[in-house]
């Protein structure tokens, strides 16, 4: 019998599982942009960011930020802590592109003098806009606290990465995180992968992310792969 899922998202299906606060994510092939206007799939791309997403959290535990993965049971599956999702998306930014380049005029490749972090409101209805922090009190979303936990993990993520990336040839331009309660802790929850950061080949400068499909640029899986192969040794 198809098991049911308890939460079907545009990129996942979460499930529950027999064991109390833990939950299992099945990736999809499905791809969106632009809040769901465009649509298509990326084939294998649930496989590879299971993969690649698995890569990042088990590097991040090396560095003790706390987060919701336990386990890879199955290339598209993720068994993760249930977690109460924080209405907010974190994006980490060191170098100008996509939205931000547009907001401010900058051309895109721009080195930011300093590293930039942003809340978006996590609301598909009105298109995830960008909030500040007196927004996130004013509505309730998170508590100080949760901000200046969400703020402090997302500058040391933006570290590890960014650091951990460049011996792969791959420069950390921006990404996306997204944190939930567990138990009354903060964790770091979703996926860290081509779908929620961008990546440029250090060399080359060629865009190894979702960018490839967001802008109908052409190999979107080899990318993909590339990054995957990059991380882990591993040819898909
Ligand atoms: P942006 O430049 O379009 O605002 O995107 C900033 C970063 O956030 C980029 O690495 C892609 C990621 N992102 C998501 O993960 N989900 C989204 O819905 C959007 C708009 C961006």
């Amino acid at each position: 019998m198809e098991k049911q899922p308890m939460y079907e998202g545009k990129a996942k299906r979460v499930y529950k599982t027999d064991v109390d606060g833990e939950l299992l994510v099945y990736f999809k092939d499905d791809a969106t942009a632009f809040n769901g206007e465009k649509k298509g799939t990326i084939e294998s791309k649930g496989v590879l960011n299971n993969k690649i997403s698995t890569f990042f959290f088990n590097l991040l535990s090396e560095h003790g930020i706390p987060h919701h993965f336990i386990s890879m049971p199955s290339p598209r599956e993720m068994l993760v802590k249930s977690l109460e999702i924080l209405p907010v998306e974190v994006v980490v930014r060191n170098i100008a592109a996509g939205s931000l380049a547009k907001r401010i005029g900058w051309e895109e490749g721009t080195k930011l003098p300093q590293t930039v972090l942003e809340m978006y409101y996590k609301n598909d209805d009105l298109g995830d806009p960008l909030i500040n922090n007196y927004h996130i009190k004013m509505m309730g979303l998170a508590t100080e606290e949760q901000v200046k936990i969400m703020e402090e993990y997302a500058l040391k993520i933006n570290e590890v990465l960014t650091n951990y990336l460049k011996t792969k040839k791959l420069e950390l331009i921006d990404f996306k995180l997204e944190f939930g309660v567990h138990k009354g802790e903060v964790l770091l929850g979703d996926e860290i992968s081509p779908d929620t950061c961008r990546f440029w080949d250090s060399e080359t400068g060629e865009k190894m992310d979702k960018d490839r499909f967001r802008r109908d640029l052409g190999n979107v899986e080899e990318a993909y792969k590339e990054v995957l192969y990059r991380l882990t040794g591993e040819k898909a």
